[in-house]
């Protein structure tokens, strides 16, 4: 079951039924699309929409989910947030590596408020609770955006990778923060 987060202005929870128009209003746009997938293509029809949402709702994993991010104010969403398996390069249909990747789509309509960072922090801190070790981000070369969200992130740049969705991607890193040893911190007598 995916876990509800809350943040200081937004709510991650499981998608519902009723998203379905966001979803399509969502992954219609060419602003959104231009850079996800090696074939960049956007949503055609809203029956693919529901067929999107029922594979948002079927995640079902104690850590790892599709959360739709949505606006504490008044409920309404902004965005989807990924912490998934990232599929290594390979023969397709590529299959999941052991890596998890976090990912982010928002729509055009709330970007520039910091909502993609806060809703993606939350999630870092929910991984790394929950024991992942590191998360790793993939973007488009031309991306910048992305790229910018995985920096406000605290993630490290490793460079141009060829190792995941069979493309040439900007890969960033985040491993999980040191426990900090209260012991360590107290002055020497
Ligand atoms: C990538 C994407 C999520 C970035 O969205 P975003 O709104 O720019 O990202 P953030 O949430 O980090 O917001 C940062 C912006 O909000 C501004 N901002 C305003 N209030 C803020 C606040 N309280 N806190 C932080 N930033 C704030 C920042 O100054 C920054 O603006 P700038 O880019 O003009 O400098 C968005 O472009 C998107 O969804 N693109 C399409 C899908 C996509 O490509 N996804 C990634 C695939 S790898």
């Amino acid at each position: 079951m995916t876990e509800v987060i809350n943040t200081e202005r937004l709510t991650l929870r499981p998608w519902e039924d009723s998203d379905v128009d966001f979803i399509y209003d969502l992954y219609s746009r060419w602003v959104v699309q231009r850079f996800i997938g090696t074939e960049p293509a956007v949503m055609a029809s809203r029956s693919e929409a529901v067929e999107r949402l029922a594979r948002f709702q079927a995640m079902d994993h104690p850590v790892h989910g599709i959360w739709a991010v949505t606006r504490k104010e008044d409920g309404l969403p902004v965005g989807t947030l990924l912490l998934k398996p990232i599929p290594a390069s390979g023969d397709e249909p590529l299959q999941p590596s052991k890596d998890i990747e976090i990912g982010w789509h928002f729509h055009p309509d709330h970007w520039g408020n910091g909502f993609a960072s806060e809703a993606a922090t939350a999630v870092l801190d929910h991984a790394f609770a929950s024991g992942l070790e590191q998360v790793v981000a993939v973007t488009n070369p031309a991306n910048e955006a992305s790229q910018s969200v995985c920096r406000r992130l605290g993630m490290e740049h490793q460079g141009l990778s060829k190792k995941y969705y069979n493309a040439a991607c900007e890969l960033f890193l985040v491993s999980k923060p040191a426990a900090t040893d209260p012991a360590a911190a107290e002055p020497a007598v």
